[in-house]
C-alpha cells in the first residue's frame, strides 16, 4: 500500500475551502486533512461524483453554493495543523464509492407510490430505532403508507407519541406500538424487541437507525474519551443490541436488517474519528450478519445527507445536506422489496441510482464480492 507524502495545509494554499476541493475528492480530500475533517464534520456528504467518475467536483448546486463555504470556513487555532501532520494514505487507492448517477430524492426507481397504492407491505411488521424524528420516523411512515405496523423505539417519550399520531393522520390503518428506550440498554432493548414480537407475533424488518454524531475539529486525543466512546457505543452497541434480540426474529421471517450507516464509513478524515470508525464497523458488522444469519438479509444503508437535528447545527456543511428524507424511506421500501437481496451483506447508498447500480454494476458486484469492508492490498 502507497503512504504519500506528509501533507499540510500550508502545502495545499488553493485548497482553503470546502468548496474548493473537488470529489476526486474524498480522496484528495484526505490530503486536506485540517480543512476538510473540520468544515464536514461527521456527515461527508459534500463529495459527490458525476456519472462520468470521479474526476468532477460537487454537484452544480453544490458548486453554486461555494461562496457560503468559503465564508462558513471556521478558526483554526494556531498549533491544531501543526499536529495535524499526519501521514495518511492517499492517491493510489481505489475510488470507495460506486460511479453511478447521484440521487438526491424520489426517482422512478424508488416511486412509493406503487407500494402505497398496492399495499405491498400489509401484514408486515417493522420495527425502527431513532423513530422519534429524522429518518427514522419518516421511513417508519413510509411503511406505515405501505400497510406495515409499526413498533417505534427512542428515548424521547413525547416525540414518539407525536410521530405516532403524525403517522396515524396518514395511515390511519396502520397498528402502531412505541417502546421508550435507550438502545445502549440491553435489558430495556430485550424488553422492547421481544415486547414488539410478542404484540405483533412476528417481526419481518429490523431498521437500526438510532445514530449519534458530532464536528470534530481537534484530534481525538484532545477530546473527552467518555465523549468519543459514547458515538462509538450508541452507533455499534445500540445496534448490536437491536441485532442480537432482533436476528431472532428476523430468521424466523426471512426478514431484513437495515443498519443505518454513513459514507464517512469510507473516509479516514482526521479528527472525525469516533463517527467514521462506528459507521466503518457497523458495515462489517452487517458482513457478521450475512456471515451467520442465511434467512436474514441485511444492509447497511447510507441514507444521504440530510438536515436533521442531528445535522442541523453543523452550518459550514448545511448547504450540502441537499438530501430528502423521502430519499432514504423509499429506497428502504426497494430494498426490502424481495428484489434487492443480491446486495445482502454490503454497504449501499441511498444517493446511488439503484437501477443503474442493478442494471451496470450487480454482475460485478456479485462476482467480486463488492461494496464489503476490505483490506486493499497492492497488485
Ligand atoms: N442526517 C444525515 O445527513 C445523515 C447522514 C448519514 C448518516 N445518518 C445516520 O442516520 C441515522 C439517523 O440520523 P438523523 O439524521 O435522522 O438524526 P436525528 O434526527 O438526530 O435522529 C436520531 C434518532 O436517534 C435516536 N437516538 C439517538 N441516540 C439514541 C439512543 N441512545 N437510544 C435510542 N435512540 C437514540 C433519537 O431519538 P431520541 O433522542 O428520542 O432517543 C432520534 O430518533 C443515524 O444513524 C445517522 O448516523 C444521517
Amino acid at each position: 500500500m502507497e503512504v504519500s507524502a506528509i501533507t499540510t495545509w500550508e502545502d495545499q494554499p488553493g485548497l482553503q475551502s470546502a468548496a474548493q476541493i473537488s470529489r476526486p475528492s474524498i480522496l484528495e480530500a484526505l490530503r486536506v486533512e485540517g480543512t476538510v475533517s473540520t468544515l464536514i464534520g461527521p456527515f461527508f456528504c459534500l463529495f459527490r461524483k458525476s456519472k462520468t467518475g470521479f474526476g468532477h467536483g460537487p454537484v452544480a448546486k453544490r458548486r453554486s453554493g461555494g461562496n457560503q463555504a468559503q465564508s462558513a470556513s471556521p478558526t483554526i487555532e494556531p498549533g491544531t495543523l501543526a499536529r495535524s501532520r499526519v501521514v495518511v494514505n492517499t492517491m493510489s487507492t481505489p475510488p470507495e464509492d460506486l460511479p453511478v448517477s447521484e440521487v438526491s430524492d424520489i426517482y422512478p426507481g424508488i416511486d412509493p407510490k406503487p407500494h402505497f397504492d398496492g399495499q405491498t407491505y400489509a401484514g408486515k411488521v417493522i420495527l425502527v430505532t431513532g423513530a422519534s424524528r429524522g429518518i427514522g420516523s419518516e421511513v417508519a411512515l413510509f411503511y406505515a403508507r405501505a400497510g406495515a405496523s409499526l413498533s417505534l423505539l427512542a428515548r424521547s417519550k413525547d416525540a414518539l407519541q407525536e410521530v405516532k399520531e403524525s403517522i396515524l393522520s396518514q395511515a390511519p390503518k396502520a397498528e402502531i406500538i412505541t417502546f421508550v428506550v435507550d438502545v445502549c440498554d440491553s435489558q430495556a432493548m430485550k424488553n422492547a424487541i421481544d415486547g414488539s414480537a410478542r404484540h405483533f407475533g412476528r417481526i419481518h424488518i429490523v431498521v437500526a437507525n438510532a445514530g449519534r454524531a458530532e464536528i470534530y475539529t481537534k484530534p481525538f486525543t484532545e477530546y473527552d474519551p467518555a465523549n468519543w466512546w459514547k458515538t462509538i457505543e450508541v452507533n455499534i452497541r445500540g445496534v448490536y443490541h437491536t441485532a442480537h434480540f432482533g436476528l431472532p426474529y428476523l430468521s424466523i421471517t426471512s426478514g431484513y436488517f437495515i443498519a443505518i450507516t454513513s459514507i464517512g464509513a469510507q473516509t479516514r478524515l482526521p479528527f472525525a474519528s469516533a463517527y467514521p470508525l462506528s459507521k466503518h464497523a457497523l458495515n462489517r458488522f452487517v458482513e457478521f450478519v450475512r456471515a451467520e444469519q442465511p434467512n436474514v438479509k441485511a444492509f447497511s444503508v447510507h441514507p444521504g445527507g440530510i438536515i436533521t437535528e442531528m445535522s442541523k447545527d453543523y452550518e459550514a456543511i448545511r448547504q450540502y445536506l441537499v438530501d430528502t428524507l423521502q430519499l432514504p424511506a423509499a429506497t428502504l421500501l426497494r430494498l426490502t422489496s424481495g428484489k434487492m437481496d443480491w446486495l445482502n451483506g454490503r454497504y449501499v447508498s441511498a444517493n446511488w441510482n439503484l437501477d443503474e447500480v442493478e442494471k451496470d454494476w450487480k454482475e460485478k458486484i456479485i462476482e467480486q464480492d463488492a461494496l464489503v469492508n476490505r483490506l486493499h492490498i497492492p497488485v
